[in-house]
């Protein structure tokens, strides 16, 4: 259970999961929606994987930073980067678990189906509150609590999904205000009759400005 999940070997195959790829295009479109991401801003992709919602961002904004564990993951988004001749992604090998933090302030950070896999939810919510410029937003995508069944492999996962209520309590002790959520996205897992559902959260927060408005 504590093991970290090898995702450099799942990389090379995994957009060829549809469910992933759809899941990607509906969290990014909700971001998009909900935040309204602009030409003006640096965005971190925290947990980026292959990029699928790094590259949906990307035409959006100023400059996004994908930001992984996984070498092999970010070797793929990589590619694609160099493939379509993008110039205003970049990548970053970081675990922040080791004590490794990106450099800068970013006024956007985003993370989708990765929280799961951290187990100091605090310490991440409080390293984002850093990175993030004041004002700066943070949009974080993941399971609803489940009963453990969406992991068919459940090496590294730390959490069966969360409560938004505790993400946000846990959010609002980092420093962030304004926590609000909704349904980004329902994935549904197994085949009729035993079809389940898992609903996907996205939560938005904002750092405060400063100084704090009067
Ligand atoms: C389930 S994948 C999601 C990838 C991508 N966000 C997507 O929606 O397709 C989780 C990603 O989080 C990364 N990850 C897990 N723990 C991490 C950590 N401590 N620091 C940085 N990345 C991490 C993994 O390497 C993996 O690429």
């Amino acid at each position: 259970m504590n093991e970290k999940r090898d995702f450099d070997k799942a990389a090379l195959s995994w957009d060829e999961e549809p469910r992933r790829v759809k899941l990607a295009g509906n969290v990014a479109a909700v971001i998009i929606d909900t935040i309204h991401p602009d030409r003006t801003m640096d965005v971190l992709d925290f947990g980026c994987g292959t990029g699928l919602i790094t590259l949906l961002l990307q035409p959006q904004v100023k400059s996004i930073v994908g930001v992984d564990s996984s070498r092999g993951m970010l070797d793929v988004l990589e590619q694609k980067v160099r493939e379509r001749g993008l110039a205003n992604v970049g990548t970053l090998f970081c675990d922040f678990e080791r004590g490794d933090r990106p450099a800068g302030r970013f006024h956007l950070i985003v993370s989708s189906m990765t929280l799961h896999h951290v187990p100091d939810l605090q310490a991440l919510f409080r390293l984002f509150c850093d990175l993030l410029q004041p004002g700066g937003v943070l949009g974080i995508a993941d399971l609803d609590a489940e009963d453990g069944s969406f992991h068919d492999d459940p090496t590294g996962v730390h959490h069966h999904g969360f409560d938004r209520e505790m993400i946000t309590s846990l959010l609002s002790k980092a420093g962030f205000v304004e926590c609000s959520d909704k349904t980004a996205d329902v994935i549904v897992k197994g085949s009729v009759p035993d079809t389940r559902e898992y609903p996907v959260f996205l939560i938005t927060a904002r750092k405060p400005s400063w100084p704090p408005p009067k």
